[in-house]
């Protein structure tokens, strides 16, 4: 339990954000949300009663000190990041500036503070599947290597690669998640197929595949998510746990993209809207999908949500958000 921990989770106003603070407080953390910006639709205003919000960009070091030290966080989540393949393709830069050096500087402030009172006792660093690039074993390991090829990939074999190391080198408490893909109510990140398609098939309009519709990728459901989360965050709370290991987070179940966008169109009712596979997407890796043994073996988590609740859930969710899909 969390019961009056204090936690700060950064990128708290994004998707698995909201979610992430949910659970922590339904299991009693004092919970502390950080992010660059407040999007006026983020779920996080759901909870703000119960949240001290704070403005704060993790590429200013000094602002994250500031901020554990102030609230005397225990346990960082950090989950901020520039989290859109696309968008990382045309802003190479600025993604590596804020994935790279954001995920670094929070490492940093740690290290800063770790022989003072205000040291933390656990650093949850939010990576991907996208961290091992392309791999020929599947599904992926932990023990497989970063490989990322693209900008986004890349961004985050550093960022996971450095958390590991500020481990390594300074026996700082941190733990690293590997997620597949998410979805759920709240994503608002109009780009990735889940909501893309579902806002697609609310407003009576023929869903876009960028790809050729046979990648293949791992989907969880994001409340799932976010218990795994919240459980490995637990385990630095408990003496025997030093950290620098890393979890696979996924639901263990493959599925190509025209796979799941059927199940969309099944989930809304509109088999009517034949998807238009535009196959144009590049740098994007063809199969990918994670073994979550491990997360499974050592904490106990299960994914209690399938795969065709779990989409209804989301269809739900924006049905019931309609003035979003507008
Ligand atoms: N959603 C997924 O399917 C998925 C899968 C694997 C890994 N992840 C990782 O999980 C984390 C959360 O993903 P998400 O889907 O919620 O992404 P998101 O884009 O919805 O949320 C990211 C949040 O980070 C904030 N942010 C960006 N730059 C910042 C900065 N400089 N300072 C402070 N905040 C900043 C954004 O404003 C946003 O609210 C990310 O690290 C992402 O890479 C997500």
């Amino acid at each position: 339990m969390y019961s009056g921990v204090k936690v700060l989770v950064t990128g708290c106003s994004g998707f698995l954000g909201p979610w992430l603070c949910q659970r922590l407080l339904a299991d009693g953390a004092v919970v502390i949300g950080c992010d660059i910006q407040f999007d006026e639709q983020s779920r996080i205003h759901e909870m703000s009663d119960r949240i001290e919000l704070v403005e704060l960009d993790v590429e200013r070091l000094d602002k994250i000190e500031d901020v554990i030290s102030k609230h005397d966080v225990q346990i960082v989540f950090h989950l901020a990041a520039q989290a859109l393949v696309g968008k990382a393709l045309a802003e190479p830069l600025a993604t590596l500036a804020t994935n790279v050096m954001g995920t670094a500087n929070i490492l940093e402030a740690a290290r800063r503070l770790q022989n003072s009172s205000k040291a933390l006792k656990g650093i949850v660093v939010a990576s991907s599947d996208k961290a091992y690039g392309e791999q020929d074993e599947l599904p992926y390991l932990e023990s497989a290597p970063m490989q990322g090829r693209y900008p986004y990939d890349v961004s985050k074999s550093c960022a996971d690669l450095i958390a590991r190391s500020y481990f390594h080198s300074y026996g700082l408490p941190v733990t690293v998640v590997r997620c597949g893909n998410l979805y759920g109510g709240g994503d608002l990140n109009w780009s990735r197929i889940v909501p893309g398609t579902i806002r697609s098939l609310l407003r009576g309009e023929r869903p876009v595949i960028r790809s050729d519709g046979r990648l293949v990728r791992d989907y969880t459901y994001i409340e799932d998510a976010a218990d795994a989360i919240a459980r490995l965050g637990l385990k630095h709370l408990s003496a025997d746990t030093t950290g620098g290991a890393s979890f696979n987070i996924s639901a263990d179940i493959p599925l190509s993209v025209i796979g799941l966008v059927l199940l969309l169109l099944d989930a809304t009712e509109r088999q009517d809207l034949i998807p238009v596979i535009e196959n144009s997407a590049t740098g994007e890796i063809r199969v990918q999908f994670l073994n979550s043994g491990k997360l499974r073996d050592e904490t106990g988590w299960t994914p209690e949500t399938s795969l065709g609740d779990g989409l209804s859930r989301t269809v739900e969710w924006y049905r019931a958000h309609e003035n979003l899909i507008r």
